[in-house]
């Protein structure tokens, strides 16, 4: 868990905020289509954001006068919720809690309960624990069927073919779905297509695939990925996109 918490620390200073432009139009897609299926984000309304981030959520729900409850194990992403919620003078509507999700004490439920895209959902006892901690909506977004990344495929390629498929982080929303079904509860889902670059200098090409190797727990050689930033660099940058599918899930109590 420590090294999950260094990860997400790491990984924060380049994380988007909630108006980086791929960011905000995910956010708002999620946000749209729940709305239309029935959630009510309502003044006043409370909302538990499971794995917040940076707040790409926390803050235009906050900016929709929902009172959120944001909890994060990572300190830098809390830092950076409260920096940006403070300059859009949200920062009273959000109560931060620097936590785990397994360890988190739910004392009231919340009307609406929401993760996204967070290895805080990666089981059966932290699955029922989202469902259960809502007592009208609940919406879960994931990885849907395909992350394309050229460059971390080619990472993964050189240094460890066989974890070449296997996706990081959070649970499938079939995990969710088989759950809800268990419990009876009634739900919907969309899946959507996204897209996003970023812009890496050297160094920072370096750090990001000794990340991206470090969470799957392989050792990164300095050489390989040398060879493999120069191959897809242009003008001393490296520019990283992401094509992916991501899927919504929405249930009411
Ligand atoms: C990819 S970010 C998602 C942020 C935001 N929800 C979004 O959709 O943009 C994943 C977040 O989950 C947090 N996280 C990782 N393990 C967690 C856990 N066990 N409990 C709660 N949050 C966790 C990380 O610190 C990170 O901020």
């Amino acid at each position: 868990m420590a090294m999950e918490r260094r990860f997400w620390d790491m990984l924060a200073k380049r994380y988007p905020h909630f108006y980086t432009p791929s960011m905000r139009q995910d956010v708002q897609s999620v946000l749209a289509w729940t709305k239309e299926q029935g959630v009510a984000y309502a003044p006043q309304s409370t909302l538990l954001d499971i794995g917040s981030g940076t707040g790409t959520f926390s803050i235009p729900l906050a900016l929709l006068h929902v009172k959120v409850t944001a909890i994060d194990p990572s300190a830098r992403m809390l830092e950076i919720l409260r920096e940006d919620a403070q300059d859009e003078g949200v920062l009273p509507l959000i109560e931060t809690h620097q936590s785990d999700w397994d360890t988190f004490d739910v004392s009231t439920p919340y009307d609406i309960v929401l993760a996204s895209m967070t290895p805080a959902i990666h089981d059966t006892f932290t699955i029922d624990k989202m469902i259960n901690a809502s007592q009208k909506y609940g919406v879960f977004v994931a990885w849907g069927a395909f992350r394309i990344n050229p460059f971390v495929d080619a990472l993964l390629e050189a240094h460890a073919p066989e974890e070449r498929f296997l996706q990081t982080g959070s649970m499938k929303a079939e995990d969710v779905i088989e759950r809800l079904e268990h419990k009876g509860m009634e739900y919907v889902s969309k899946r959507f297509e996204t897209q996003w670059s970023d812009t890496y200098s050297f160094e920072e090409a370096m750090a990001y695939a000794k990340e991206q190797l470090e969470r799957r727990g392989i050792q990164g050689d300095e050489e390989k990925i040398k060879a493999l930033i120069a191959h897809y660099a242009e003008h001393q940058s490296l520019k990283v996109s992401t094509k992916a599918e991501k899927v919504i899930l929405m249930w009411k109590h």
